[in-house]
């Protein structure tokens, strides 16, 4: 029988997403923040190992350089000293070097509030609303090198509606999200418990 395969959630904002994947009993067993945030909170209300790598210890600063290589070391070192077989993004907000996609290749999934390759990067439900789309939605896609781009695995359409403003259609994707990303992981780990 293979051995139960670990995931580590990968945060830095609300945090509901991460809420989600644990009320659906992932087997979640390191949280990794880059911030203070509310899913720090969250991990610890529910007992999960948590690591904050904090960006601003790397030099981080809005706009400036920094140092980007040295955070992905740390992040994928952590990732490995627990032995994770699959790392989910759930509204982490600091861009990955692409070390890690080597370490962990197809190991890296990643949630983004637009239905990719439409609206990449961070304004997503900004630039939806803005191009006057009327359906957008949430794609799950495998994280590489290349900001989402990587292979998409599924998603949700989302209706865009009159009046609607980018906070009350980002929380109706964040809803979609919420239920497509838990069940989207967990084929994803039995795919790769079946594939070894
Ligand atoms: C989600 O919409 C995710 O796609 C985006 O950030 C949001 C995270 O929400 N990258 P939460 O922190 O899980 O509530």
């Amino acid at each position: 029988m293979n051995a139960p395969k670990q995931l580590a959630v990968l945060a830095s904002g609300n945090g509901s997403n991460l809420e989600a994947i644990l009320a659906d009993a992932l087997p979640v067993a390191l949280v990794i923040t880059d911030r203070a945030c509310n899913a720090a909170v969250i991990a610890g209300a529910n007992h999960i190992p948590l690591t904050c790598i904090d960006r601003e210890a790397f030099g981080y600063r809005p706009g400036g350089e920094w140092n980007r290589e040295a955070f992905t070391d740390a992040v994928t070192r952590e990732l490995t000293s627990y032995h994770i077989d699959l790392a989910a993004m759930a509204g982490f907000m600091t861009v990955l070097s692409p070390g890690i996609f080597k370490v962990y290749s197809h190991r890296v999934l990643n949630t983004h509030p637009s239905l990719l390759p439409a609206f990449p990067g961070d304004h997503a439900v900004r630039d939806a609303l803005a191009a006057g789309v009327a359906v957008t939605g949430c794609t799950v896609h495998i994280a590489t090198a290349e900001l989402d781009r990587g292979p998409i695995i599924a998603s949700a359409q989302v209706s865009v509606r009159a009046g609607d403003t980018q906070a009350t259609l980002h929380e109706r994707i964040k809803t979609a999200e919420r239920q497509l990303y838990p069940q989207t992981i967990r084929k994803y780990l039995d795919q790769i418990t079946a594939g070894e």
